[in-house]
């Protein structure tokens, strides 16, 4: 059965082909929220919040898990023990191995595992294909660095009730590990951040075996009718089956679970991990994406303004999605980061299955023996996932920064991506031939409308078999390829998981008898329904499986593709319409005999993944870096390509939605994120979409994008004034670029988001930690707030320090109040666009065609002098745009320093490199001829207008260049423009005012 939904596209696209009529078959835009489940029509969920409601609501509640004193060891930074979790009244107990680890990063981990069973009881378990262990690989996908043990690490206090390490970097930190019950309150410089199972949440349903009640005995005829002794021998037996399971607990769903018209089998009974994690005194947390709500997470347990469900994560194909909400989307990245004025914090949950996650605030801690209990507010939240192990890493800041670093030691740094990928994207569901896209193309330059990369979604191939073309609309790809590249084009074209079902077709036959699809739970290959209809499911958890994907992509496999094709993997939650919650049953087996309900959250990345790495060796010698854009993701997909938020609507909300959602990403280590620009179901009106495109400007990843049914919106159709306040929107992002490859550079090197929420950029103000419909570009100081609502000509935006503020276009300087709001005239042509002072950003001001055609221009540097009138500092990040070569030093990276005081600027290497320790390649020698242009110093002071010309010093030599000097003016400030600078982009210079 499939969707209706997701067939309305298709379907409705035929029929309006054959008819005018065509509005009356497009089904009305519906939210599909039953068709995912909710915690009580999940059943590890339920049980789980089940047991935190007895805990909680008794006083009396004792956590059944005690840490068995004579089985813990300490050695090398790791600390062993045997958890004893207590499984009935009759006090029989089950043995959980616990590691705490402490790292040399300052991270601890804690992770807690299940000591394997008598043999006796697994065969008495559910005959299955699927392993019987807890599932112990995420850390495989996940984790890249970090885990060095602290070897200085060590025991400080210890008694009969606990164990004191301490540990971190300068030693300040401290676990204090209770044995029972068994919990851990994770100290920094004394004082209280974080503690497990301090509300006694904690549980890891313990492995059993299913004992089916005795079969009624057949009766045959004449027999006699069981006797009472019979009678009460059978009653026994099942009092003592019974009595072998914990009292009062909710069994309907631990050996099987039915969903609509889905059964999931559950060979292996309930298996689910649960924990409870308070951030002591902390007020908010962010991160846990994706979801459509604010980026400061809210309550989970109902009252008015919170949510009634926990937050989901089951990466699912949620067609139409709805706002405000914590149901799941298409990626999860179970990471949150708590932040206070004088604290950042974090928890990395490594579990892959399905996790959900209840929050709730309260005043101070529960309680009243833990030490260093805060009067202020502390965010409980409880973790819940269906299987596998319990893997947490606990970070312990204390800046922002430091956070989302040693995130990214630990699941990787986001990848360098090419100069063009940070471009914009123009892509629909369908551009319909390659003459469509020539002309697509032609149009664009005539309206001199900027533009990177053409996108092609599924109805470029033949039936949706993917690595084939429809030779009817495009005959002649190559020739289309080398349209595009003549302007340094790209195009993207769509390989989705799923493969065909049909005869004669090679990688579906190739997949089929090389076993390299996923299969279902009797171990045959699984079928289920995508767009080719019946389809199979390429399993990516295969070596072997990657290794011949990769041959899939090979120039001579994958004919009418070329240097400049790069590819978007779709549908890879996965998406399966005839499945339950339209994706895989959870009882199908993957590489290695796991369960898909042990992986499923992991599976979208190792599809990125497998088509990143094809991508890359697709020649030998290519040498380029990949593009891959992936739907869903995990932690770590950032280390593969970027992601987009999945299928928005034209309106309003969802613009503004797309705002904390693309900021989560970049606090949960994965920044490369952007929604589609113009939303992708439905018709924006056309002062939405001009106002997408300004919001779109800054995103990370920037691409408009449109539903088949969706008519066509490219921006030169949108008529004045949209197409030139687009177009203006598009340019002022090309301009910026050297600013935003900066920004990309800085978040491969140490996981700086981005674009930046005020809780990240100024994290001692408190008025700002929530606020998330503004933020800043990397560190250039650029602070924007899209307009997000209709008819709206200003905005006000908080500011969230003492600094200057110019606006961006009109160099006015905007009168502001630390810690208040100030309003800005934003009428539909104006991005609301502020220039905080004391920074140095670059340009390239010369409007082209594509971020390649610029690749040799001249920049503009724009100084905004700082509130003490006089300094300003910046840096620029530049390389070839493509290839590897930097990671062997090619490449420039600049600091640019504004000495007032002695009036002059200066630019050096900012990793104070010696020039002559790196060996210059071709790109390195080319960029000799690039220089500085021009440089606007924003509020410059007056002594700027003593001269008509400045001095620069440059590689022995000494000239001069013309300054204009334009003083302030009805709000207006200062400004002096220097230009023909003259000095290399690659050079150390000087500029000093006579
Ligand atoms: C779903 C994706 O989210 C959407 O962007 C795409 O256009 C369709 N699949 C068709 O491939």
């Amino acid at each position: 059965m499939l969707t209706p939904g997701h067939m309305s596209g298709r379907w409705t696209s035929l029929f309006c082909l054959l008819s005018v009529l065509c509005a009356l078959f497009t089904p009305a835009v519906s939210v599909k929220e039953h068709d995912f489940k909710k915690c009580d029509q999940s059943g590890f969920c339920k049980r789980n919040r089940a047991f935190a409601d007895q805990a909680v609501a008794s006083s009396s509640w004792h956590s059944p898990y005690n840490v068995l004193p004579e089985s813990k060891s300490f050695k090398d930074g790791q600390l062993q023990a045997t958890i004893l979790k207590t499984i009935n009244d009759n006090g029989d107990t089950v043995r959980l191995p616990v590691t705490i680890s402490f790292l040399q990063s300052g991270l601890a981990r804690v992770t807690v595992d299940e000591e394997k069973r008598q043999k006796k009881e697994i065969e008495l378990r559910h005959d299955s294909k699927a392993r019987k262990e807890r599932y112990n690989e995420a850390e495989q996908w996940v984790i890249v660095g970090g885990l060095a043990l602290d070897k200085g690490a060590k025991v400080t206090y210890e008694d009969k009730s606990q164990i004191t390490v301490q540990y971190g970097p300068t030693s300040n930190f401290e676990a204090v590990i209770k044995l029972a019950p068994f919990g851990i309150e994770f100290k920094r410089d004394g004082k209280t951040q974080i503690k497990f199972n301090d509300r006694g949440l904690l549980n890891m349903e313990h492995w059993r075996p299913k004992i089916e009640p005795p079969p009624e005995p057949e009766k045959k005829e004449g027999e006699a009718e069981q006797t009472e002794e019979e009678k009460k021998e059978a009653e026994k037996k099942e009092e003592e089956r019974k009595a072998n399971e914990p009292k009062g607990e909710d069994e309907s769903t631990w050996w099987d679970e039915s969903f609509g018209s889905n059964t999931d089998t559950k060979p292996r009974g309930p298996e689910s991990v649960a924990l409870d994690i308070s951030f002591v005194g902390f007020e908010n947390v962010f991160g846990i994406p994706s979801h459509a709500g604010p980026l400061s997470l809210k309550e989970t347990r109902g009252g008015e303004g919170k949510y009634t469900e926990p937050y989901r994560m089951y990466n699912a194909d949620v067609f139409e999605y709805i706002l405000d909400s914590p149901m799941t989307l298409y990626g999860s990245i179970p990471f949150m980061q708590a932040h206070r004025k004088d604290s950042s914090v974090g928890v990395f949950w490594l579990n892959a299955a399905e996790t959900w996650v209840d929050i709730t605030k309260a005043a101070g801690s529960r309680n009243p023996l833990s030490l260093g209990t805060s009067s202020k507010t502390t965010t409980h939240t409880h973790w819940i996932s269906e299987s596998g192990l319990l893997d947490v890493f606990v970070f312990l800041g204390p800046r922002p920064e430091d956070i989302t670093r040693k995130y990214g030691e630990l699941t990787g740094f986001t990848a360098m991506p090419q100069e063009f990928a940070l471009g914009y994207h123009q892509c629909r569901w369908n551009y319909v031939s390659d003459e469509d896209v020539k002309d697509v193309d032609r149009k664009m330059d005539k309206f001199k409308i900027p533009y990177d990369v053409i996108w092609l979604d599924i109805e470029y191939t033949d039936e949706k078999k993917y690595f084939t073309w429809d030779s009817h609309s495009f005959p002649d790809p190559i020739g289309m390829g080398k349209q595009l590249d003549a302007h340094g084009r790209k195009l993207v074209t769509i390989i989705d998981p799923h493969i065909k079902n049909v005869d004669n077709y090679e990688v579906n036959s190739e997949l089929k008898s090389k076993e390299f699809a996923v299969k279902n739970k009797e171990g045959n290959i699984f079928e289920g329904w995508c767009w080719p209809g019946s389809s199979h499911w390429i399993d990516a958890f295969s070596p072997a499986a990657r290794e011949w994907w990769a041959s899939l992509f090979k120039y001579d496999r994958f004919k009418g593709t070329m240097e400049n094709t790069w590819i978007w993997n779709d549908m890879n939650e996965p998406s399966v319409f005839n499945g339950p919650e339209t994706t895989m049953p959870k009882d199908n087996i993957h590489y290695g005999g796991w369960e898909h309900r042990d992986v499923h959250n992991l599976n979208g990345m190792t599809f990125h993944n497998a088509t990143h790495h094809a991508v890359e060796s697709r020649k030998p010698g290519e040498h380029q870096r990949p593009f891959v854009l992936t739907r869903a993701f995990f932690a770590g997909s950032q280390r593969v390509g970027a992601m987009w938020t999945g299928d928005n609507q034209a309106e309003w909300g969802h613009l503004q939605a797309s705002i904390p959602m693309v900021l989560s990403q970049g606090i949960a280590g994965f920044p490369f994120s952007g929604a589609d620009v113009g939303g992708f179901f439905g018709n924006p009106e056309k002062e939405l979409q001009a106002r997408w495109y300004q919001a779109g400007a800054f995103y990370p990843f920037f691409r408009g994008h449109a539903h088949i049914d969706a008519r066509r919106r490219e921006p030169y159709l949108a008529g004045e004034p949209y197409t030139s306040i687009i177009t203006a929107a598009l340019r002022l992002r090309y301009s910026l670029l050297p600013s935003w490859y900066t920004a990309f550079r800085q978040a491969a090197v140490d996981g700086s988001p981005i674009i930046r929420p005020m809780f990240y950029t100024n994290p001692t103000e408190e008025a700002g930690l929530a606020i998330d419909d503004q933020f800043f570009v990397g560190n250039t100081g650029l602070l924007v707030k899209p307009i997000t609502e209709k008819d709206k000509n200003s905005v006000d935006i908080w500011i969230p320090d003492s600094e200057v503020y110019y606006d961006y276009f009109t160099y006015n300087t905007i009168p502001t109040v630390k810690g208040h709001k100030v309003t800005l005239d934003a009428p539909l042509h104006k991005i609301p666009l502020l220039m905080q002072g004391g920074h140095i950003f670059a340009r390239r001001d010369r409007p082209r065609r594509s971020s390649a055609l610029m690749k040799w221009d001249d920049y503009t540097l724009v100084v905004t002098i700082g509130r003490d009138g006089k300094s300003a500092e910046g840096d620029l990040y530049v390389d070839d745009g493509s290839s590897f070569d930097f990671q062997a030093g090619q490449y420039i990276h600049r600091k640019f320093v504004l000495d007032g005081a002695a009036g002059a600027i200066s630019s050096v290497d900012a990793e104070g490199r010696d020039p002559k320790t790196v060996k210059e390649g071709e790109w390195m020698a080319k960029m000799h001829d690039v220089t500085v242009d021009k440089i606007i110093v924003v509020g410059a002071p007056a002594s700027w207008s003593k001269s008509k010309e400045v001095t620069v010093e440059s590689e022995g030599k000494t000239w001069t260049a013309s300054v204009s000097y334009t003083p302030a003016a009805k709000g207006r400030a200062a400004f002096a423009v220097v230009k023909k600078v003259g000095a290399r982009i690659g050079a150390d210079w000087k500029l000093v005012l006579p």
